[in-house]
């Protein structure tokens, strides 16, 4: 079994310095904290990253200096508000390399924007006897939105199936595309074992069949540098907070050309250009897909994460969590009756395992006890828990700002459950 992660990028940067990581674990302030009388390890940053300084400063100082409603106002303050929420769209747009603002569609979440493809996208063009493919390894927000629309419309969802590291094969990718293969739905990264999917290949196979393809971006974003131009994937969804930004905040990535073609799915403010009660028409892209009032202290702060995990640099944040995920696989497989589950040859940040006797429940709650957050349970990926016939896994995630230190706190953590329950 090979156990050594390969980064997809931050291979040939330089290892990070103690001072460094100090610096940027002195810009969260929530890491200087304690839990239960210890200080915060907070290993469970698949489920949410921290928030730096920054960030909590835009979204306070939009409250307390600039709060309004945006893009219908004529005072000065909503003329402000709106300036720096698209300069918050605008920050999505330049970290991810798409063409135009127009192709930025703000959302609440990855949910959000897997749901917004599925209804309006999947609504207006599937039907029976199309096929979605999508992966085992999928969170439900990448499998209940396509399960949802292929019932309304009669198309059939399909399951590229994972090995026991945790891989697809581009072999069975192949052999399942066929041009009833409307859309193919996959994760970047998976949540549940840290697999780094062949993204662009896949991209490439589905094109070839003239299949769109939707990647869900909720776990790769704040790990691996995304340009969706290079990759030239038809959509690419992300959730702010996984990225250092505010809860309630979200992206979608959309070809512009595909976006112009797909109707509204809800209705409200700002996505109408006039309304009739005989029929209304919709607003120009992006508000086509944004109805109602939007998170707007949100996307300011998202765009501020942006820009901070940028001068961090996403080839620092991949050498060093690579570091950390290495060295924690190598310290957890020393641990008699631990089973790492997904060993995948590309993975990332993630290291989920189960333990011979042992709940992930009770793990949790023995390493909360020690100040050290992760996390325990299906993980929102029921059939990869049902592939390797567990009901649950422990989790530990790691973010940049994580330590070799708070990686043997963990390891000291499990040896104290092991003889707790001996
Ligand atoms: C791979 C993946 N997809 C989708 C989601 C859903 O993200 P959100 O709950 O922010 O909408 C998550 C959240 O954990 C995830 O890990």
């Amino acid at each position: 079994m090979n156990n050594i992660a390969e980064p997809k990028s931050g291979a040939g940067a330089d290892p990070v310095t103690d001072a460094q990581l100090a610096a940027w674990r002195a810009d969260f302030p929530i890491l200087g904290t304690q839990v239960h009388g210890k200080p915060l390890a907070y290993l469970d940053n698949g489920a949410t990253t921290q928030k730096p300084q920054v960030v909590i400063d835009a979204v306070s100082n939009y409250y307390a200096t600039t709060n309004s409603n945006i893009h219908r106002g004529v005072h000065q303050l909503s003329e402000l508000a709106t300036a720096a929420y698209e300069e918050g769209r605008e920050r999505v747009r330049s970290f991810i390399g798409a063409a135009s603002v127009q192709e930025v569609i703000l959302t609440h979440g990855t949910t959000e924007s897997i749901n917004l493809v599925a209804n309006s996208w999947g609504g207006a063009n599937l039907q029976a006897g199309d096929q979605v493919l999508i992966t085992e390894m999928e969170h439900h927000s990448n499998i209940v939105p396509w399960q949802m629309v292929c019932e309304r419309t009669g198309a059939q969802l399909v399951v590229i199936p994972i090995n026991d590291a945790g891989e697809i094969s581009l072999d069975d990718v192949s052999q399942l595309l066929c041009e009833r293969t409307k859309l193919v739905a996959i994760s970047h990264l998976s949540n549940a074992l840290g697999s780094i999917n062949p993204v662009k290949e896949v991209i490439e196979l589905a094109h070839q069949v003239g299949a769109l393809v939707l990647i869900d971006g909720a776990q790769a974003i704040a790990h691996i540098e995304v340009d969706v131009a290079d990759l030239d994937c038809d959509f690419y969804a992300f959730s702010g907070h996984k990225i250092f930004g505010p809860t309630g905040t979200g992206v979608l990535y959309g070809k512009e050309a595909l976006l112009e073609t797909m109707p509204p799915w809800q209705g409200g403010g700002d996505m109408i250009r006039i309304v009739r009660f005989e029929k209304s028409t919709w607003n120009d892209l992006p508000y086509k897909f944004e109805a109602g009032t939007p998170n707007i202290a949100g996307g300011i702060g998202l765009g501020v994460a942006l820009e901070y995990v940028t001068e961090v640099g996403l080839n620092n944040i991949a050498a060093h969590e690579t570091r950390l995920l290495n060295y924690a696989s190598e310290q957890l497989q020393q641990l008699p009756g631990l089973k790492l589950i997904g060993t995948a040859r590309h993975r990332a940040s993630i290291a989920s395992f189960v333990m011979e006797q042992l709940h992930a429940h009770d793990l949790g709650t023995i390493l909360d006890s020690e100040g050290i957050a992760i996390r325990a349970g299906h993980h929102c990926a029921m059939p990869v828990m049902q592939h390797y016939g567990v009901a649950a896994t422990a989790r530990a995630s790691f973010a940049f700002y994580n330590t070799i230190e708070e990686v043997d706190r963990l390891i000291a953590g499990l040896k104290k459950a092991v003889e707790m329950f001996a």
